[in-house]
Formats: C-alpha cells, sequence, structure tokens
C-alpha cells in the first residue's frame, strides 16, 4: 500500500454543531494525519465549481446552496491508502445506508447535510487539494 493524500471538507452542518474535533479523532483514530487545514467561508462561485459534476442533477442547487452557508473546514489528508481508507471512515452518501461507526452514521443530518466530503479517487483527490491548498500549505 502506498502513502496517499486525499482531500477532505467538514461541511457546514458540522461545523454549526462544533464537531471539528470529533471529526478530525475519527481520522487521526484511523491513521489519518491532517497535514493541512483552514476554516474557510466558501463563495458559490467556489461551490459551483467544486460540485460542477453534478451540476445537472436536481440537487445541485441545494448543495450549492448548504455548501455555503455557512464556515466549512478544507482538510488534507495524508496515510496508507488514504483515499479509500477516508471514504471507508466517512461511510456512504445517505447516512441511512452508512455503517455504524461510520462519521456520517454517528453526525450526518440527511443526504445533503452529510456532514463530510472526501475525494473518490487519487486523480480527484490531487485536483481538489490543489483548488483549495498552496504547495507550501501543506506540511506532511
Ligand atoms: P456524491 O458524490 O454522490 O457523494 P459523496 O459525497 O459520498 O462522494 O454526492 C456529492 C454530494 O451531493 C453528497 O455528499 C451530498 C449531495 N447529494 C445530495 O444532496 N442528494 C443526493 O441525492 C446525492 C446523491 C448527493
Amino acid at each position: 500500500m502506498a502513502v496517499e493524500q486525499t482531500f477532505s471538507i467538514i461541511k457546514p452542518d458540522a461545523t454549526r454543531r462544533n464537531l471539528t474535533g470529533k471529526i478530525n479523532a475519527k481520522f487521526e483514530e484511523a491513521g489519518l494525519r491532517i497535514v493541512a487545514q483552514k476554516r474557510i467561508q466558501m463563495t458559490k462561485q467556489q461551490a459551483e465549481k467544486f460540485y460542477e459534476v453534478h451540476a445537472a442533477r436536481p440537487f445541485y442547487g441545494d448543495l450549492v446552496s448548504f455548501m455555503t452557508s455557512g464556515p466549512v473546514v478544507v482538510q488534507v489528508l495524508e496515510g496508507e491508502n488514504a483515499v479509500a481508507r477516508n471514504r471507508e471512515i466517512m461511510g456512504a452518501t445517505n447516512p441511512a445506508n452508512a455503517d455504524a461507526g461510520t462519521i456520517r452514521k454517528e453526525f450526518a443530518e440527511s443526504i445533503e447535510a452529510n456532514s463530510v466530503h472526501g475525494s473518490d479517487s487519487l486523480e480527484n483527490a490531487k485536483i481538489e487539494i490543489a483548488y483549495f491548498f498552496a504547495g507550501t500549505e501543506i506540511v506532511g
């Protein structure tokens, strides 16, 4: 297994409920290191571009509104097999289908307000990291 970096977002429903520390503990307990992190207010334009792949889906407008409804914490997580590992820790998109112990099962409010984003491939992780972070902000 290779050491990888993946991109993560702690979403507005989680920052609103003060869950940043509890979610970060899940990452660290699973062996992922937080090698970059910042709290930002995403702009509408940033959210639209980030979720561009879903632009034709019926939930796109609501998703962009939700992601800009409050602060988010954007992060780079590093570790063995980090992309897949993080997807396991997050759980299924819809918390109703998420396994026990996953972040979404424990914390998500709904399929939209599902507390975390995690890259779905190494290729997308690289694109998403570069979208939010300069190389100098990532300290492994
Ligand atoms: P998706 O990439 O399918 O899921 P994941 O975040 O698990 O990679 O969808 C991106 C986000 O879009 C998802 O986290 C929440 C939102 N979404 C909805 O609001 N409604 C939906 O029906 C789906 C499929 C996603």
